[in-house]
């Protein structure tokens, strides 16, 4: 069945509709399956972005290139229940390995069960016997289920953009193997490193699962599943190219006047707890308190375009991070210097391309991240001839990848990390080429076109098409 000429499904909660005019385009996933399907085309099926108090009975179809782009609108109580609720105030910070910020609630859990069964009731009518589908994130886990409940016996792959915590935690979620379990109905499960996946095996074990001798699939419930890792990657060459270009736009031009020749720090985040910029401030400011000799001559440039606002600890976060950048400015600014400028906007991916390659260090300090794409984004844009230091979490997915080249640092250590951005400022040309050399050569050795090739030929490869894999 699964051949090469198979039509390919992604499914994932935003797709990037080519619409300026749409709410639906954020984040590293978008980005990555867009790149990942530009050029072999397929069906991209998703919410679109949109609330309505009767959504319709059929997707909205737009057609660019070789790709289709099909999506549905949620109902109020669908996004406050699917999105804010369950996938957000729960899964979103259980699988971050923050279970005391997690908010059961038995509504959300069936909001988010009845929106999957609706998207597997659109699913149905789209898809062919030969499609291949692709699931994307936290949002869709059962979506599997109810396709093979249906009838569906298509190859299905899941990948999870966001970490798998170990058991323990995974059992903290009530009903977890409705939802983490349903994982098993998959033909593939890919995750962002080794220990995810590793984590979720044993997860696994705890259901009675047997794992085959090569370790690469395992039975469990009647059906096999192969589990994966696979890190999400970049455009490397082309977002390498938009930096060079990016540098000699305006837009930078007359960014880099306003910083007078200081030397720059850039830190890119969603406003999310789960990327720890209050450590982050926290160790900036201890930093400045010790390194006189740098005061006017750095300017710290954190970008945090809000999200998720109507989630209450979103909000909180949100006035907690606006007061401390204010204490920062208020504590060591002068009228000719401001140490940190904290903008809540969101920039085009050339803009951001621009100041990643105008900045000497990036701070990527995650209290916990699947993969973190403005990690490898800031090494791909750099000028290799002076190229910037990386301070990357080790909680990071991209530390995996990148910890020959990065300075690796543990963002609950504030001193450390004030030490480590020291460092970074003052690291010699050599080692900043060096490092530099070392995290490229796995940029490009492990590129988006790569990762979307490695998994959909797992998904696809017929040796490893057991019997087991048809529905129970
Ligand atoms: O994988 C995490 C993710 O789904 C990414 O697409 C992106 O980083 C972010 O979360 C987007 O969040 P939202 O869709 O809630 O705006």
């Amino acid at each position: 069945m699964a051949g090469r000429a198979s039509r390919i499904v992604v499914v994932s909660n935003r797709v990037a509709v080519p619409d300026p005019a749409r709410r639906a385009q954020a984040g590293g996933l978008a980005v990555a399956v867009n790149a990942a399907l530009k050029e072999r085309g397929g069906i991209w099926f998703g919410w679109s972005g949109t609330i309505t108090p009767t959504p319709s009975d059929h997707p909205v179809v737009t057609t660019q290139k070789r790709m289709t782009y099909a999506v549905i609108d949620l109902k109020e109580d669908d996004y406050q229940e699917y999105y804010n609720g369950f996938a957000n105030r729960v899964l979103w910070p259980i699988l971050h390995y923050r279970v005391d910020l997690a908010e059961f609630a038995q509504a959300d859990l069936s909001g988010y069960i009845r929106v999957n069964r609706n998207f597997a009731d659109h699913l149905a009518k789209i898809i062919g016997p030969d499609d291949v589908l692709w699931i994307h994130d936290y949002h869709m886990m059962p979506l599997a289920q109810y396709l093979r409940e249906r009838g569906h016996r298509n190859r299905i792959g899941f990948f999870l953009h966001i970490p798998m915590p170990p058991p323990d935690l995974i059992q903290a979620l009530p009903k977890h193997g409705e939802i983490v379990g349903a994982l098993a109905y998959y033909d593939l499960v890919g995750f962002q490193t080794e220990q995810d996946k590793e984590n979720f095996a044993r997860y696994l074990d705890t259901r009675g699962g047997q794992s085959s001798a090569d370790g690469r699939s395992y039975d469990v419930g009647g059906r096999r599943v192969k589990l994966g890792a696979f890190p999400v990657a970049i455009e490397t060459a082309a977002f390498a190219r938009r930096a060079r270009h990016a540098s000699r736009s305006q837009f930078v031009k007359r960014f880099k006047e306003s910083l007078s020749g200081r030397k720059l720090i850039v830190g890119v985040d969603r406003l999310d707890y789960s990327k720890g910029i209050p450590n982050r401030l926290e160790a900036y400011e201890r930093f400045l308190r010790n390194a006189e000799d740098w005061h006017d001559k750095v300017a710290y440039v954190q970008i945090t375009p809000k999200s998720r606002t109507e989630v209450p600890e979103y909000a909180e976060m949100d006035r907690f991070v606006s007061r401390k950048a204010g204490q920062i400015n208020g504590l060591y600014s002068d009228v000719s210097w401001t140490p940190l400028r904290y903008v809540n906007r969101t920039y085009s991916r050339s803009a951001l391309a621009g100041i990643y390659r105008a900045a000497g260090v990036a701070m990527v300090t995650p209290l916990r991240d699947g993969m973190n794409l403005v990690a490898k984004e800031f090494v791909a844009a750099q000028d290799p001839e002076d190229p910037g230091v990386l301070l990357l979490s080790q909680f990071a997915g991209a530390a995996h990848e990148l910890s020959a080249g990065a300075l690796i640092v543990n963002p609950h250590d504030l001193d450390g990390m004030a030490e480590a951005l020291r460092r970074a400022l003052e690291m010699p040309l050599p080692e900043r080429s060096d490092r530099y050399r070392r995290m490229m050569s796995v940029l490009e050795a492990n590129d988006i076109d790569r990762w979307a090739k490695r998994f959909l030929a797992e998904l696809t490869d017929d040796r490893a098409l057991p019997a087991m894999s048809l529905p129970p």
